[in-house]
């Protein structure tokens, strides 16, 4: 197919001289030259001889990175590709260093592109090699998992991890334009498509009642991958971030906290378990169904508003309950959370609802009550 198949959905990110595309169509990678060509007005420099550095993992490099690769080819850009490992490992001060080489040998200056086409991994480290080559080349993302398309390839924050830590080097760099294109989504594992529905899912919670309601409506159509119910719904995930990033770009004002949901007691199972073991979206799932059940303890919401998610997390595909494997004793997970960053002076505070597509800060929130959820969690596997 060289010709998008249906009128591209537009996501604007307004973000000053920052400000940049989101464009969301079906079938456009072969014709990535054309659809990309607007945004490099946006260059420091006109120039009608491009050079870029193509970053990828070898999952993705046949599958999507070829047909983006040709198409530039074809328009007489002069291209490298980068191929990495795929995985968290990627993420990683070896891996940026080797594309440096490639930017070395690219003799890449201000005016040489980095081209993302991957899952998170391959957007935070090709973003952070571009954020600090040269102090900041133009940067294109091509997200290829749904994590991806609604959340990271979203906001600008681009980064590696150290040993002691995730996401502990990075920088906020600005993509000059990111395409997504859901026929991508076609060649990821299901267990990898169920992972990005819990963000999906939490966008509904946290900020729009109506998604929320549209995602039930919808779920069998999403879950079968209707490229129409893509686009709507990552379109409307990427406006719903968006917003927040526009007011709170370098996550200054707490505001960026809302995206938080789930992610307090996610992140300790997801350390817990070991990385690896639960995906991240599966640890959301589970730590979006602990917030809301504490939601319900504090008297903030009606038992329903949990029943709801419950049930669309697991047509979703994702876990709703522990298992043996992900069960783990309740200081161990009180503990892991107070290291969290979003602790206060070891003060647990959770991003709770207290209606559909509305959540708040809620600090001292006191321990007994985190310590019943999880202990009624545990007892549920029986
Ligand atoms: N920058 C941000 O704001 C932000 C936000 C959320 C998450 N993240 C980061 O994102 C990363 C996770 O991203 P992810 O879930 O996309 O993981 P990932 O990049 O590891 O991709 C998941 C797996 O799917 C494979 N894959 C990717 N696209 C595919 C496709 N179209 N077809 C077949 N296989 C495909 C990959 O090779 C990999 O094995 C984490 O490192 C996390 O820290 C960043
Ligand atoms: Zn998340």
């Amino acid at each position: 197919m060289s010709e998008t198949d249906v009128d591209p959905l537009t996501v604007q990110v307004y973000l000053g001289d920052r400000s940049y595309e989101i464009q969301i169509v079906t079938g456009g990678l072969a014709d990535f030259a054309r659809l990309v060509e607007p945004w490099l007005e946006r260059l420091p420099t006109k120039t009608s001889s491009h050079r870029a550095l193509i970053v990828t993992d070898s999952n993705v490099a046949g599958l999507h990175a070829a047909p983006v690769q040709q198409s530039l080819e074809a328009a007489g850009w002069s291209i490298e590709t980068a191929v990495l490992p795929p995985g968290e490992t990627s993420k990683s001060l070896e891996a940026v260093s080797t594309l440096y080489d490639r930017l070395v040998e690219l003799q890449a200056d201000r005016q040489t592109l980095v081209i993302a086409v991957g899952g998170g991994v391959i957007g935070d480290l090709a973003g952070f090699a571009a954020a600090s080559w040269v102090r900041g080349v133009p940067f294109l993302q091509v997200p290829t998992t749904l994590l991806a398309h609604v959340d990271s390839s979203v906001g600008g924050k681009v980064g590696i991890n150290h040993p002691a830590g995730k996401n502990l080097i990075g920088a906020f760099h600005q993509p000059l334009g990111v395409l997504i294109d859901t026929v991508t989504l076609q060649t990821l594992p299901a267990r990898e498509f169920s992972a990005g529905m819990a963000e999906v899912i939490k966008y509904g919670m946290i900020l729009d009642a109506g998604f929320f309601s549209y995602l039930e409506d919808q779920a069998d159509a999403i879950m079968a991958r209707e490229p129409e119910a893509l686009r709507r719904i990552i379109a409307r995930c990427c406006r719903l971030k968006a917003d927040v990033v526009e007011q709170d770009e370098f996550e200054r004002t707490g505001l960026r906290a809302v995206l938080n949901y789930g992610h307090t007691f996610a992140h300790a199972f997801e350390a817990l378990a070991g990385y690896g073991v639960l995906l991240h979206g599966e640890a959301v799932s589970l730590g979006m169904i602990c917030a809301s059940r504490l939601a319900e303890r504090l008297g903030r919401i009606e038992q329903s508003l949990t029943k709801r998610q419950v049930v669309l997390l697991q047509r979703a595909g994702l876990p709703v309950a522990l298992t043996e494997q992900t069960r783990f004793p309740t200081d161990d997970i009180i503990a892991r959370m107070k290291l969290d960053k979003k602790t206060l002076g070891g003060k647990l505070r959770f991003v709770l609802p207290d209606r559909a597509g509305h959540v708040e800060l809620v600090s001292d929130v006191n321990e007994e009550d985190v310590r019943a959820v999880l202990e009624d969690m545990a007892r549920a596997i029986g």
